[in-house]
């Protein structure tokens, strides 16, 4: 990727990035008087750590290339955002992964204890369905919009994943399962992030199964290289530890082939998924660009 391309990316994706990182407070804080100071608290200090905000910016530039524009769904971007910050926090749980740092500051558990790190999982979860109740939209696009999310997170795809990734800790799984582990771990936030902008966009079938193909490609060029930085990462730069997969006993693509063929195997994912929204053409230049990024990316 050339340093004008990164440049390129990188100026919309900060665009987008305080857009979301504006709207995120709002919507949290829109819910009328806290119940629960803390819990309030515990949420808001996961959700405005920082991170990548990916999948709200993938949500926005999938019904950009479906010809709307991105921005209109700021809080159907604020929701999978708030859906992935649980997951996250429930990811780090001592009963999980154990992890003490994440987006480069102390998880959730380390300043509020387990249990309160989980109601505030649980409580983003939920609030995640709220917030697109609020969105901008006719009620037949968004209660397609909470159908693709409420499968994405739950036992057919996040949480899945999830149990397969526990169950697969001290074992070696075949190549076949760690692919269907990341698909649903990581691949199903993603794929209902890209499939709910592109339905808030409207776009016709042929648009909707083009950014599928891409978002499957994508969410496992992803993992495998969430995997490679575990390995060769730099803390500060990832602002989460490196080495958890080893000490947790984790089957990743690095640990079942080797860094070599996890590379090699991101980036035929990577060449996929650019395939795939070829017929798109010039309206998800941006998204393909995000894709060609993904390998190079350091955290
Ligand atoms: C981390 O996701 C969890 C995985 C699915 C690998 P990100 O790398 O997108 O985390 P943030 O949102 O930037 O913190
Ligand atoms: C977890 O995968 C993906 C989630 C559903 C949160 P990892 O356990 O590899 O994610 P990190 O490396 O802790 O971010
Ligand atoms: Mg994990
Ligand atoms: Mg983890
Ligand atoms: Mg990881």
């Amino acid at each position: 990727m050339t340093e004008n391309a990164l440049k390129e990316i990188k100026t919309k994706w900060d665009q987008r990035r305080e857009l979301v990182e504006a709207e995120l407070p709002r919507q949290l804080h829109q819910s009328g008087k806290t119940l629960d100071k803390t819990l309030t608290e515990a949420m808001e200090y996961s959700l405005m750590a920082g991170g990548k905000r990916l999948r709200p910016i993938l949500l926005m530039a999938a019904a950009d290339a479906a010809g709307a524009k991105g921005e209109d769904f700021i809080a159907s971007a604020c929701a999978i955002e708030m859906i992935h910050t649980y997951s996250l926090i429930h990811d780090d749980l001592p009963a999980m992964d154990n992890d003490d740092y994440r987006r480069g500051k102390l998880t959730n558990h380390k300043i509020y204890g387990a249990g309160m790190a989980t109601l505030a999982g649980d409580a983003l979860l939920t609030l995640a369905f709220e917030v697109m109740t609020r969105e901008k939209a006719s009620a037949e696009m968004k209660l397609a919009m909470i159908q693709e999310m409420s499968s994405a997170a739950g036992f057919q795809g996040m949480v899945g994943g999830q149990a397969v990734d526990l169950e697969s800790e001290g074992k070696h799984i075949p190549l076949e399962l760690l692919r269907e582990m990341h698909l649903g771990k990581t691949g199903a936030l993603f794929k209902a992030a890209i499939r709910s902008g592109a339905i808030l966009a409207r776009a016709d079938d042929k648009t909707l199964e083009a950014l599928t193909k891409y978002a499957l490609a994508f969410g496992l060029a992803f993992q495998i290289t969430d995997d490679i930085l575990d390995v060769v990462g730099d803390e500060a730069t990832i602002g989460k530890p490196v080495g958890s997969d080893e000490r947790n006993n984790k089957s990743t693509y690095v640990t079942l082939t080797s860094l070599e063929e996890a590379r090699r195997l991101a980036q035929q994912a990577v060449d996929d998924g650019l395939k795939a929204i070829e017929p798109i053409g010039e309206k998800a230049k941006f998204l393909g660009a995000l894709l060609e990024y993904l390998i190079c990316r350091n955290k």
